[in-house]
């Protein structure tokens, strides 16, 4: 795979019969599903021409039978039993599945920006499974994996702030975000005294101590 954060994705998608690969742009999600035979169809998806094309030209010749290429914004009347969403704003990942007919029954998102709106978003649709930071080139991605259900479980302020599988086991790819975290906002709140700032790290202390505040 490209990257480690393209693999993990794949690495993250359950077996099924359709795959929605929303936003696919190069589309190795979607390709990569397919050679692992973790789905057995494949609907590329993108708002733009030119980013399906890179989808249509990287599929290999013995898996192209499998693959429909569509042309759109988001999920819209498309049925797919999965659908990866990733590598776009959260608020836009809402929008998709706030606007699409049929909810998908497993997401794996990764949204890079207004996470917390994600999670607040699919609390009351969905069980979340998996929801961790990993990080990769220097960035760190949430990663999160969600399965419909009609007993949604509301999320702990924790929880919602930074993934609720960031706190089940040793991730420690999280301990350095928290770690990096606090140290930048200290060094802010020494500055200035910014309540947002102050109450951010709040939270970031109360999630260290949560782990049990050894790193
Ligand atoms: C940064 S790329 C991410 C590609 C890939 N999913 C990844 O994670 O590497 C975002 C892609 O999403 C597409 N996109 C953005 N909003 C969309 C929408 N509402 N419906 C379909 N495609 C969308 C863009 O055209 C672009 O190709």
């Amino acid at each position: 795979m490209k990257s480690k954060r393209l693999n993990q994705l794949v690495d993250l998608i359950p077996r099924c019969d359709v795959l929605a690969d929303v936003g696919c742009d190069h589309g190795y999600v979607g390709i990569e599903a397919l050679l692992r035979n973790i789905a057995q169809r494949v609907l590329f998806v993108d708002v733009s021409e030119m980013s399906l094309k890179k989808a249509r030209d990287n599929t290999p010749d013995d898996v192209r039978f499998r693959c429909k290429y569509i042309c759109r914004d988001g999920l819209g009347e498309l049925e797919a039993d999965g659908a990866v969403i990733a590598g776009m704003g959260g608020l836009e990942i809402i929008s998709i599945l706030s606007n699409a007919k049929f909810l998908p029954q497993t997401l794996i998102l990764q949204p890079n920006r207004n996470q917390k709106d994600v999670r607040k978003y699919l609390e009351t649709r969905y069980t979340i499974d998996y929801d961790r930071m990993m990080y990769c080139g220097g960035i760190f991605y949430n990663m999160i994996v969600a399965v419909r259900t009609d007993h949604p479980v509301a999320l702990n302020e924790l929880e919602l702030e930074f993934g609720k599988t960031n706190f089940v086991g040793y991730n420690k790819d999280f301990y350095l975000y928290l770690d990096k975290e606090q140290v930048k906002l200290k060094k802010i709140l020494n500055d200035c005294n910014d309540p947002e700032v102050s109450a951010k790290l709040s939270l970031i202390e109360r999630a260290i101590a949560v782990l049990g505040g050894s790193k």
